[in-house]
């Protein structure tokens, strides 16, 4: 079992699988991208096989599959075979935008991965297409359409992001109104690829709750697990729910059992840190498992208790980073 610094059970491996993304979403990366690296950076499937593997023997039981857009890799179902036959995972997850999806929906199926979180910020076509720079809503609504139609347990991930989607909060609350869906609003975070850098936001946990409030009043709070991401939500008569995840407030850092590792083998022990070791030369060729062990634990070892101290550490050049080469 996989134990920090700080007496929490790390348990949850969320695994990048590439820092690309066929999306340009203006709070993750300017228009032109980002400096996207050179594929032979990137750990190989049976890399990430490997690493998978080490960390479950080690006690994580759930991997998350995040990119980029983790569909984007042309390899992405190998590893999912390969994870679906890991029989200690209790859970496999995948998080994407949704727009590549569709040719794998019956193999994930199948494979019984069915626990796909959506990104999805907006449920209006003209919003969706300014926020993402790219016109991918009708495919993107289609493939959702698909997961909730075939039982897929689907979580949308909706940024609230200041100026530019608040007025769709309550309407895609009424257009899952019927769905057995959880969708789950996100506060902002700073990582956009140095575009705009910013120390408070509009939208906290209270203020999407209040804005919520006001058109439902009536909801109820539900029990969740301790080191869940999102605090959820009922409303009266409504088949879905809804959380938030005040992933800028930082308020389940206490709980937090998640270990990162990017697509090019990086360790990173706290979002909002930055990467303490990489894995990729360790499990490229004659690995040593031992000494791959010994990264992972030094790591581990070593974790910021929370959020706010991490990024202290590195003052303010956590804005430089992107989501999509933290993994999220
Ligand atoms: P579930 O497994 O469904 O609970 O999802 P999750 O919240 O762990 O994963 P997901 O990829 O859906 O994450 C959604 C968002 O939650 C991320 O984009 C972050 O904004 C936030 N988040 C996830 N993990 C962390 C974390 O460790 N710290 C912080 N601050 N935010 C996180
Ligand atoms: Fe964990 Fe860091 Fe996220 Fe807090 S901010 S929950 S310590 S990853």
């Amino acid at each position: 079992m996989l134990i920090d610094n700080h007496g929490r059970k790390i348990n949850y491996l969320r695994l990048a699988v590439t820092d690309r993304c066929n999306l340009r979403c203006n709070y993750c990366m300017p228009s032109e991208g980002i400096n996207f690296v050179k594929s032979d950076r990137l750990l190989s499937i049976s890399e990430l096989k490997k690493v998978s593997e080490l960390l479950v023997s080690q006690g994580v039981d759930k991997i998350r599959i995040t990119g980029g857009e983790p569909f984007v890799r042309k390899d992405l179902m190998e590893l999912m075979r390969h994870l679906a036959n890991l029989e200690e995972l209790n859970d496999i997850s995948v998080t994407t935008n949704a727009t590549l999806i569709g040719p794998h929906i019956n193999e994930l199926k199948k494979l019984g991965i069915t626990n796909i979180n959506v990104s999805l910020d907006s449920i209006n076509r003209e919003t969706f297409e300014r926020i993402t720079r790219r016109k991918q809503f009708d495919t993107v609504h289609n493939n959702l359409i698909r997961l909730i139609s075939e039982g897929f347990n689907v979580r949308i991930n909706f940024i609230v992001l200041d100026g530019q989607n608040e007025q769709d909060i309550i309407p895609i609350l009424d257009v899952m109104k019927h769905h057995k869906v959880s969708v789950r609003f996100l506060e902002e975070m700073p990582f956009n690829g140095g575009s705009k850098n910013f120390n408070t936001i509009k939208w906290n946990y209270k203020a999407i709750l209040e804005h919520i409030a006001n058109t439902y009043p009536n909801y109820k709070k539900l029990e969740s697990p301790k080191e869940s991401t999102s605090i959820n939500y009922q409303i009266e008569g409504h088949t879905g729910t809804f959380g938030i995840i005040p992933s800028f407030s930082r308020t389940f850092c206490g709980s937090c059992n998640r270990l990162r590792i990017t697509a090019t083998g990086d360790v990173i022990t706290c979002l909002y840190g930055k990467p303490v070791s990489n894995l990729r030369d360790l499990v490229r060729g004659e690995s040593d498992t031992e000494k791959i062990k010994e990264t992972i634990l030094t790591a581990i070892g070593n974790r910021a208790k929370t959020g706010f101290e991490a990024q202290e550490k590195h003052a303010q050049t956590i804005f430089d980073n992107s989501m999509t080469s933290i993994g999220g």
